[in-house]
């Protein structure tokens, strides 16, 4: 169980659903876990569950300055970053199409989905030159492929960081950083952004019908994928997307 071995990794948004999985999960194969989250209470409850090896930052991703005070926090105390995980998100009130979407919706979403991920990028890569090299694992969508009616923000946020990963990928390389950055494209998992927006037990049985796979997936799902492209097991990977859905975006 030592896949990420003394590595520190921050995963943002780690109070609940995928980011707590991806926490709990980074620390048991050995990572020392930075969970930061804008929620107090489901950050500290990671922590417990992790028990050891984890401690908690209070963290809004859309702000600079807390980025700037976080990122001074980890190197003073833990002298090292190896691994981000840009998972905060939120997917605002559902159904939001682009007509009824108001302008303060749009830009609340794209306030933490989009300048949340550019900003723990910019102030990420450098703390991990200074540590010899990293990954950078930023959460996007199967949304981000396919349009999304009833989540017109919420698409166009995550298409962004589909695009913005790219970026930053080839600029690092290019500039031999050695930090990596890929994007995963989570299906439906059931969290509880993904319960919000499938409420009832009908809405949830006729997405249901349109996984390949047949089920929803699960937190844990998704934090495997993580944790591989936060290892040196994906040393030649960046600039990728790795979709795990079932097999949504294959039909
Ligand atoms: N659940 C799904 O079906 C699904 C599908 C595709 C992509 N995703 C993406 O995966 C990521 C995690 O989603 P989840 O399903 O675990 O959602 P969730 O709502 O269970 O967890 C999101 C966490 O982010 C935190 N957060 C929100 N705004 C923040 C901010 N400004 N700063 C810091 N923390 C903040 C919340 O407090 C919460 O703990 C999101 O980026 C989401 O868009 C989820």
């Amino acid at each position: 169980m030592s896949r990420v071995a003394d590595k520190v990794v921050l995963v943002t948004g780690a109070g609940s659903g995928i980011g707590r999985a991806a926490a709990k999960l980074l620390a048991a194969e050995g990572a020392t876990v930075i969970v930061s989250d804008i929620n107090q209470s489901g950050g500290l409850e990671t922590v417990h569950r992790i028990g050891g090896r984890a401690r908690f930052l209070l963290h809004d991703t859309a702000q600079e300055t807390d980025w700037k005070r976080i990122i001074d926090d980890i190197l003073a105390r833990e002298g090292r970053l190896d691994g981000l995980v840009n998972n905060a998100g939120i997917a605002g009130p559902f159904p939001s199409t682009f007509e009824s979407e108001t302008v303060e919706q749009w830009q609340r979403i794209l306030s933490i989905n989009v300048q949340g991920v550019f900003l723990g990028c910019k102030h990420g890569v450098p703390a991990m030159r200074g540590s010899g090299g990293g990954s950078i694992v930023n959460l996007s969508s199967l949304a981000a492929f396919l349009g999304t009616p009833d989540l017109s923000a919420y698409g166009a946020s995550k298409g962004a960081v589909r695009q913005f990963t790219k970026t930053v990928a080839i600029d690092c390389a290019r500039k031999g950083y050695k930090v990596r950055c890929n994007s995963v494209h989570p299906g439906v998992i059931l969290t509880p952004m993904g319960e919000g927006i499938l409420p009832s037990d009908r809405a949830r049985e006729r997405m249901r019908k349109h996984i390949p796979i047949g089920e929803f997936g699960a937190p844990e799902d998704i934090a495997y994928g993580i944790l591989y492209l936060i290892s040196d097991e994906s040393r030649f990977v960046t600039g990728t997307e790795l979709v795990i859905d079932g097999g949504m975006n294959a039909i």
